[in-house]
């Protein structure tokens, strides 16, 4: 397979293109960063991680070199060097990292410089070994391998925010230094610590939040199972205990967690504010892929948001689960660009069969993303390395040298991304939105809930390839968020929901929208409480029904609906309060009740789907909910076609991705149809005002 891109030629010279790519950062006086792109660059980022650390000095020359064929114009260094740079406590040693990044701007190449604090040195685990992380079971975390401190330990606080300022006094002001990296993947690979020291932030986290003990025993329910509370100080994180722990303290502690993490990143993000104005600030996420992180916070505090994204290469569907992580990410930054700073050329390491990409597959990842949204695409890592626990994973330089097809494709995309500056700030607009609240979804994988086979991502992932096979872009939302720009919202299993939550749908669907709710929605509110009366609570009036008993099938079981359609995992007992019934059960123990709801409310339409469905059936219920929304699947969707657009002031880029095996024609409504090659890509253009004729 091939790539074939048909743009607007634009390309310079590799020589010329990595330095024409900068002008000297923009240093700004006082503040944040905030709202602004990469300072000084004016084409799309193209590079990786770079662990020059790894390798030799002579290499490093080599390395520049390959940068400037490939048309490298970023790399993030840095980010696991404490070690080397404080060898011992309070000792710095910059020495080599001066002399990487001065031959790295000589050569025109910018850096996204990584704070070092997820990887504290021997010295710190050898001298505190009260901050290691402590699971659940008890088990104090050793090092010789990476991973966060206990985010609440003071020693962790005093020694990060050290290193941090002596790289920002250093380099905070370097023309190399396009962007902070700070730390590396906050909530991986732990996130929660139950050490003495997080008990006791939980404490005055819990303090802060509900201020009297009695408000605490009420929000927590603990009057079931004798829990009362009269001191704070009796309080512990919910550790391994003899049977199921309350699930609102649960629930509790991981949003404590969430905001320890977040404000060891605030603590570093300030410091590089105050050292190092003018240079935005990122921490990288992993924003489907990182369930103990409710990123709608952390988008917030950065100044721009940057993504990891590695395909799970044994699945089928692999890129639709790619497009799906480049929206959320997108919905994130809130329409604004984002950095893809990780994925892969090929293979990676961590999954149990590591599948490496085919021929063609790096270019159409990459360009997956830039079509939702990326401006810039960076890989994990430039050099594979030879040693530690990553040297299988792939790299822009495999182990084969550049002597190799990954070089070659890396080359290639290289060029082709520095072609592209036009695309440099132009917008994906969807009037598509799947809800997404990282609370519903701790809240809902606790233990003791009416079934095991509850999945609220598994759904998600249905709703959303259903959608990207009928080539409709989606964002995603919070229950929360203004609603009033999409015309259809959907809600998979959205188990918790707030009042304000709850009120937000109420006046989008009243203000004319149209809403899908599956199963098990609405279920309780921010405490895991039933609100009084039946289910579904606080969407009862808006979805015109009530639920008289959930009933949960058998493993395996289904059950058949007078359409023709076939349920799985659950069943409701419905009782109708104004809806109309779509379709009901003919089999099954809710034979002959409403299996699929509409209800007209306000000027708007909800339904609501009391069963899971595949995604080919799904399509008969979502195409219904179309017609309302007034959408329609896009000509010639499905066969592995992805088309979307983006937007800047007087051009729209349509980028068209085939992952098929067989060529497509891909239908305009105002250009004769486009052949592409099975594996192709093409990006085309055309002005705003085409639209209008
Ligand atoms: C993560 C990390 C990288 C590297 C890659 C490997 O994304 O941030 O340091 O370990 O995984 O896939």
């Amino acid at each position: 397979m091939t790539t074939q891109l048909e743009t607007s030629t634009h390309a310079k010279s590799t020589e010329s293109r990595a330095s024409a790519g900068y002008r000297e950062p923009v240093q700004q006086t006082s503040g944040r960063a905030h709202g602004s792109w990469l300072p000084g660059v004016t084409s799309i980022v193209f590079g990786g991680d770079y662990n020059p650390e790894q390798w030799p000095r002579e290499v490093w020359d080599e390395d520049v070199a390959l940068m400037k064929t490939a048309g490298v114009n970023l790399v993030s260094i840095g980010i696991f060097s404490w070690a080397l740079l404080e060898p011992r406590e309070g000792e710095f040693d910059f020495g080599w990292l001066d002399d990487v990044i001065d031959l790295l701007w000589r050569a025109g190449i910018g850096i996204s410089l990584g704070t070092p604090t997820a990887a504290p040195p021997a010295w710190f685990w050898a001298k505190y070994p009260e901050a290691r992380p402590v699971t659940r079971d008890g088990v104090a975390l050793g090092g010789g391998s990476r991973g966060m401190a206990s985010p609440s330990s003071p020693e962790y606080a005093v020694a990060s925010s050290r290193i941090v300022r002596e790289l920002a006094v250093r380099y905070g002001a370097h023309p190399a230094l396009r962007l902070w990296h700070v730390h590396n993947e906050y909530g991986a690979p732990v996130s929660e610590s139950y050490s003495v020291d997080s008990v006791r932030a939980f404490r005055v986290w819990l303090e802060s939040k509900y201020t009297t003990i009695d408000a605490l025993n009420a929000a927590w329910g603990t009057t079931f199972w004798g829990q009362h509370y009269e001191y704070w100080s009796e309080i512990d994180a919910p550790r391994r205990a003899a049977s199921v722990v309350n699930p609102a303290q649960r629930l509790d502690f991981a949003r404590f967690t969430n905001n320890a993490l977040l404000a060891c990143f605030v603590r570093e993000r300030d410091i590089l504010h105050e050292l190092s104005p003018g240079i935005p600030v990122t921490t990288n996420f992993m924003a489907t892929s990182c369930p103990a992180i409710d990123y709608w916070k952390w988008a917030k505090e950065v100044d721009i948001v940057s993504n990891d994204h590695y395909l799970t290469g044994e699945r089928g569907d692999s890129h639709i689960l790619l497009a799906l992580d480049a929206d959320m990410v997108r919905s994130l930054a809130g329409g604004k660009p984002w950095l893809l700073m990780e994925h892969s050329t090929s293979a990676v390491n961590w999954q149990p069969r590591n599948v490496a990409k085919v021929a063609g597959q790096l270019a159409r990842n990459s360009l997956s993303h830039l079509a939702r949204g990326a401006d810039g695409i960076m890989f994990f890592q430039w050099r594979a390395s030879r040693f530690g626990a990553e040297k299988f994973h792939s790299a822009m330089i495999p182990h084969a040298g550049p002597d190799s097809r990954i070089f070659r494709e890396t080359v290639a995309l290289g060029g082709e991304l520095a072609s592209l500056s036009e695309l440099l700030g132009s917008t994906v607009t969807a009037k598509v939105a799947i809800l997404w609240d990282w609370e519903s979804f701790w809240a809902q994988d606790l233990e003791w809930r009416p079934s095991s086979d509850l999945g609220h991502r598994r759904q998600i992932e249905t709703f959303y390839g259903r959608l990207w096979n009928d080539g409709i872009t989606t964002d995603f939302a919070h229950p929360e968020a203004d609603l009033s720009g999409y015309d259809l919202v959907l809600a998979p299993s959205l188990y918790l929901l707030s009042e304000a939550g709850s009120a937000n749908i109420r006046a989008y669907v009243e203000a004319g929208g149209t809403f899908v709710a599956s199963y098990f929605s609405g279920v309780v509110d921010e405490n895991d409480t039933v609100p009084a009366g039946a289910s579904p609570g606080r969407l009862r009036e808006v979805l015109g029904l009530r639920i008289e008993e959930f009933r949960p099938l058998r493993s395996g079981e289904t059950v058949e609906l007078d359409n023709g359609l076939i349920g799985a995992v659950w069943t409701d007992e419905i009782v109708l309060e104004g809806a109309t019934e779509v379709a009901g059960y003919r089999t099954g123990a809710t034979a002959g009740r409403a299996a699929i709801t509409r209800n007209r409310f306000g000027a708007g339409t909800a339904w609501y789907l009391s069963t899971e469905f595949d995604s080919v059936q799904l399509s008969t219920v979502l195409s219904e909910a179309m017609l309302d929304a007034g959408l329609a699947p896009r000509p010639n969707a499905g066969d592995g076609l992805e088309v979307v657009e983006r937007r800047s002031v007087d051009t729209i880029f349509t980028i068209a991705i085939n992952h098929g095996d067989r060529e497509v024609a891909i239908e305009t409504a105002d250009a004769p149809p486009v052949v592409l090659a099975a594996g192709a890509v093409s990006i085309s253009r055309r002005p705003v005002d085409a639209l209008a004729s």
